[in-house]
């Protein structure tokens, strides 16, 4: 796969819906009820982060569950390329990016979001061909306000931002015209899980899903 197909991949499944959740998972039975919960929700796209030992069994169930597109972050090495793409998922998302694991993506074709916090490091990657980035951490490199500042001079990249992102200041960052979609953690919090709280989860990513833009970007 070219860097253009997979960007041209990842601008697809950051125009499903606005909002991808980024999930801490750290039981398998919590999987698949998750990923339903979600989907039900309108949120299909789900990023599994690697940060449990059981990441990887989390993105095998979820790989299977109806309407569910599964992707692994942070991917830092080949190693992470190899085991997201065995586990099944079917993109990959870090906040950084280096040459190793882009080459290595490009070698497996996984779709990358690598991330971007610059305007040199954005540009860089467009360079590679990778039009669409995460824009990490996005509250705290200054948010709207950077974005939209990035956009004049650089109309060419386009952000899914994540961090400090909620339910409060999303639609802020999605009526940007370079902002596709947004990702976070807040559709899907720990305690939510911890109480099997599926129909809360649901309401959440409905809430979520409603932030919809209709703009052309
Ligand atoms: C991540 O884990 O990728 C982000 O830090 C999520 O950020 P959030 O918890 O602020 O949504």
């Amino acid at each position: 796969m070219t860097t253009e197909c997979a960007s041209s991949e990842t601008h697809r499944l950051c125009t499903i819906a606005p909002v991808i959740p980024v999930l801490v998972v750290d039981q398998i039975k919590h999987a698949a009820p998750l990923a339903a919960a979600l989907v039900a929700g309108g949120l299909p796209v789900l990023e599994v982060t690697l940060r449990t030992p059981v990441a990887h069994d989390v993105i095998k169930e979820m790989a299977n569950v109806d309407g569910c597109i599964v992707g692994a972050g942070t991917l830092l090495s080949d190693v992470d390329v190899t085991s997201a793409l065995e586990a099944g998922a079917k993109f990959g998302v870090s906040p950084g990016a280096t040459d190793a694991l882009l080459g290595a993506c490009e070698t497996a074709n996984l779709p990358l979001i690598p991330g971007s916090a610059t305007v040199s490091e954005a540009m860089r990657l467009y360079e590679r061909g990778y039009i669409v980035q995460k824009f990490f951490p996005a509250e705290a490199l200054g948010g709207t306000a950077t974005l939209k500042a990035i956009s004049a001079p650089l109309p060419q990249v386009s952000f899914c931002p994540t961090g400090g992102i909620s339910i409060m200041n999303a639609k802020d960052y999605l009526c940007l015209t370079n902002t596709l979609c947004v990702a976070g953690s807040w559709v899907a919090p720990s305690i939510l899980l911890k109480q099997e709280k599926w129909n809360t989860i649901s309401t959440l990513a409905s809430e979520a899903a409603a932030l919809k833009v209709t703009l052309l970007k």
